[in-house]
């Protein structure tokens, strides 16, 4: 199977969870509308594939994990919502489509967010057929927990605010970079290993696989914003310039913040050796992170 196959089958797959997850009715609607639009607007998956891959790749099956990789899909859409809003990153457009808050206005992008990381906890706490021990969920909602909130992604989302305009240095754009966005991807890699009950030696290879394709990640999207396009993006072009953000290019210019990108996404795939015969996958999408181009 190509790469591109195994991620589309795997997107539908966790779609399809999510879709008839939010199916019942839940009131107020317009609460449900603005969660269930931002949802389904596009977008990758790539998170909770890659939470899928890891498990797989430790030997198990993706339908014994859809609702805790998908709840990650939560977490990560509630974060767009948020990271978009006027006293945030400010844009228009995500995934192509007008963001959240330009439909619903802000208050209900404010509480659709809200909604979607409380309602993750929930579906992450889904154990269809009992296939994971109780021990591990506890473990996996840790690890999401934290690297969502105070030791993760807030406070990666509160430092990128906070050296807006100021001048970039490289310290901080690592610590930005490793939380705002890097911790997330690292989380979705390592829940997958912690549900499967993952040995000592593939946790560790797990950690430095999802903290170096976390940090990539990042990267990619800052040369993105500069060399993409609105079109391509689904998002607007050079918000990171209008809003003097400090990016990698913006402390290592273009050229080099490629070049760091792929040193990353090198240890990534070395790490991923650990996996033998399993590794494939994972090597795949690494190397497809770097290349990506939306
Ligand atoms: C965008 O994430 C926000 C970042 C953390 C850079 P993605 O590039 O995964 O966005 P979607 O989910 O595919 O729209
Ligand atoms: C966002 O980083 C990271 C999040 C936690 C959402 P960006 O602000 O660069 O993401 P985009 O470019 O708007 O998707
Ligand atoms: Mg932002
Ligand atoms: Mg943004
Ligand atoms: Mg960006």
């Amino acid at each position: 199977m190509e790469l591109k196959q195994y991620l589309n089958e795997m997107k539908a797959n966790v779609e399809a969870y999510i879709r008839e997850y939010f199916e019942p009715k839940i009131d107020p609607p317009t609460l449900h509308e603005a969660m269930k639009y931002s949802l389904f607007a596009g977008g990758k998956r790539i998170r909770p594939v890659l939470c899928i891959t890891a498990y797989e790749a430790c030997g198990g099956n993706y339908k014994d994990i859809l609702p805790q990789a998908s709840a990650i899909e939560l977490i990560h859409t509630y974060s767009l919502i948020h990271d978009d809003l006027p006293a945030m990153d400010d844009d228009d457009l995500r995934r192509g489509k007008p963001t959240n808050h330009k439909v619903y206005g802000e208050a209900m992008a404010i509480l659709a967010g809200d909604g979607l990381l409380t309602e993750a906890f929930l579906m992450f706490t889904k154990n269809l057929d009992n296939n994971i021990q109780d021990k591990l969920l506890i473990e996996a909602i840790r690890e999401l927990a934290a690297c969502a909130g105070l030791y993760g992604m807030v406070a990666g989302q509160a430092m990128d605010i906070i050296a807006e305009g100021k001048t970039p240095q490289k310290e901080t754009v690592e610590f930005i970079h490793k939380h705002k966005t890097g911790a997330l991807l690292k989380a979705s890699v390592m829940i997958g290993g912690i549900l499967f009950g993952a040995s000592q030696q593939q946790r560790v290879a797990l950690h430095t696989y999802g903290r170096n394709i976390g940090l990539a990640f990042q990267v990619v999207d800052d040369i993105l914003d500069i060399v993409g396009t609105t079109e391509e993006l689904g998002k607007p072009k050079g918000s990171d310039y209008a809003k003097m953000k400090m990016t990698y290019p913006a402390v290592y210019g273009i050229e080099e913040s490629k070049q760091i990108a792929a040193k990353f996404i090198k240890e990534a795939v070395q790490a991923a050796d650990v996996f033998e015969q399993r590794s494939g996958w994972l090597k795949q999408i690494a190397n497809y992170l770097l290349e990506r181009t939306n």
